[in-house]
């Protein structure tokens, strides 16, 4: 430890003014830890030095003296010097223990910096913790509380500044520390999928989508919002007969032929059983009336995976339309949309899928990892693989009526928690705000904390900030965290992997600026 100067007169419990020695003002750097040394009471505080200045007693600006009107007295007369806040963390024992600060330290107290880990050694008494880097001066490990997982996690800053990596070590850590499970979704493929071996990796391109989903994939690569109707009915009468030809139970099990449109539909659909990949002889309106079991129909979908052929499909979508009597504009419009817009390369994504969300949630129970690669997917998959994944996760909750101990990381998080983000909002939402009974955390990492509606980020209770992209994210943050005198200047001269961590994770009261491990490919 360095002496770098003695606490000035006006100090609280919270915070003391530093005058600093001349001769080691380099030393008097914004986020140094320091420790107070309260000789005259015996009490030892640990600090962070903020708000560095630099002031002259005689050239205020309020004040005119004669070096303004004779510039070459400065050469000989003036006697600048430093002046920082130290911000209180608390009062350090001699094991290293901190507790709360009960008197403000004594004017005249002498400040050291804290220049290696081996000038302090931190006894936070935390039964279980996880580390994501070290303090960026000192180099002293600071440990996060892993109890605080469940209660969720943002990680903030502008493109590049390490939060994909950070949030790689966090996963880390949780995964040698604790003994949660994590689900990564891999917005890019890139950022996860690479780091761990294959046996952890689901596809997305493999995952089952259901029949409206399907239904609105064609339709929003047809240019249409408002033919979703035709779309699905043919879609579902695609899957039904593609079923129906695989195995003789599908239809019998999902379809409640007694209650609704009776023995038509059955024959109708039976009878596509023995032409199975042409057009069964059904009739629209009675398969209209049908009551399906959705999530038994999704369950077939994953374990018989359906080949989408383009001809079938238009066949199916040409009989409803002309059935449900839409004009013939209409008709030949949605045929022609179909062929050109969606195309083949659409229906060869639509085929094969085999994975239902289920397992990716009992395969993360399992291996204690699933890194989901939602690369190269239409962003309404990507969206509908989240919620899905997320709404497994709260059936299994209501199912076994006990925790999941799970950490579901979202990176780009701005695309599936904003405030027009819909089913995944709704999801996310949920489990931000009732997740912490049930041991489900979520890890939101995101280049702008406004984009995430307001609901989901009042309930991220830790937070992870760097460099952030524009002043308004500063005042955001400033509105919903004490920043303990972190400026928006000192935000920007961060550098990559430098991040500060505030909230509940953080075991000093006020954000502390850390160094993320390095990170090897
Ligand atoms: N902890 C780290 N260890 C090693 N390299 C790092 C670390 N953090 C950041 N980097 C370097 O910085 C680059 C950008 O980091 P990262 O991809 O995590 O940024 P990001 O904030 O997620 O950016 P974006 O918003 O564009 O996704 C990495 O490719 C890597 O080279
Ligand atoms: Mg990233």
């Amino acid at each position: 430890m360095r002496l770098i100067g003695i606490v000035g007169s006006g100090a609280t419990t919270s915070k003391a003014p530093l005058i600093v020695n001349e001769e080691v003002e380099q030393l008097a750097k914004e986020e140094q830890l320091v420790v107070i040394d309260d000789g005259s009471r015996g009490i030892k505080y640990l600090g962070v030095l903020r708000e560095v200045q630099r002031l002259e007693p005689f050239l205020t600006s309020w004040r005119r003296t004669s070096f303004v009107d004779n510039p070459n007295l400065v050469e000989s007369g003036i006697l600048p010097y430093s002046r920082a806040s130290v911000f209180i963390i608390g009062v350090l024992s001699p094991l290293g223990e901190l507790s709360e600060p009960q008197l403000p330290p004594n004017p005249g107290s002498k400040v050291f910096v804290i220049e290696s880990p081996k000038d302090l050694t931190l006894n936070l008494g935390l039964a279980e913790s996880i580390m994501v880097g070290t303090h960026k001066y000192s180099g002293i490990e600071i440990p996060l509380r892993s109890d605080a997982l469940p209660y969720h996690i943002a990680v903030v800053g502008t493109t590049g500044s390490g939060k994909s990596r950070l949030v790689k070590v966090l996963i880390d850590e949780i995964l040698s520390r604790t003994d949660y499970s994590v689900i990564v979704f891999d917005h890019t493929g890139m950022d996860y999928v690479p780091f761990y071996e294959v046996k952890y990796v689901i596809k997305a391109r493999d995952v089952v989508l259901e029949p409206t989903l399907i239904a609105s994939l064609i339709s929003s690569r047809c240019g249409y919002d408002d033919r979703e109707g035709y779309l699905l009915l043919s879609a579902i009468i695609y899957i039904l007969n593609y079923l129906a030809s695989l195995s003789e139970n599908v239809i019998s099990d999902v379809v409640d032929f007694e209650s609704t449109a009776g023995t038509g539909a059955r024959t109708t659909l039976v009878s596509t059983r023995t032409q199975p990949r042409r057009l069964g002889n059904f009739n629209v309106e009675s398969l209209m009336k049908l009551r399906i079991d959705f999530d038994k129909l999704y369950d077939y979908m994953a374990k018989y995976p359906i080949k989408w052929n383009i001809h079938v499909f238009k066949d199916i979508l040409s009989k409803v339309t002309k059935e449900l009597n839409a004009r013939g504009s209409t008709k030949v419009k949605l045929q022609v949309a179909v062929s050109i817009k969606a195309g083949t390369p659409l229906f060869e994504s639509l085929s094969g899928r085999n994975i239902h969300p289920r397992n990716i949630v009992l395969k993360a129970f399992k291996d204690k990892l699933c890194v989901v690669d939602l690369s190269g997917e239409d962003h309404l998959v990507k969206k509908f693989i989240i919620t899905s994944v997320l709404n497994e996760l709260w059936k299994s909750i209501e199912s076994e009526g006990k925790a999941v101990k799970t950490v579901v990381v979202i990176d780009e998080a701005h695309n599936y928690a904003c405030r027009y983000c819909g089913e995944s909002l709704k999801a996310i939402a949920r489990t931000v705000r009732e997740g912490r009974k049930w041991g489900l955390g979520l890890i939101l990492a995101t280049q702008r904390i406004m984009d995430i509606d307001p609901e989901v980020r009042n309930n991220l209770n830790t937070l992870f900030f760097s460099k952030l992209q524009t002043p308004t994210d500063f005042n955001e943050l400033r509105g919903y965290m004490d920043l303990a005198g972190i400026s928006e200047a000192s935000l920007a001269i961060l550098g990559k992997r430098e991040f500060f961590v505030a909230g509940l994770m953080n075991p000093l009261k006020i954000p502390i600026l850390i160094k993320v491990k390095e990170v090897k490919i």
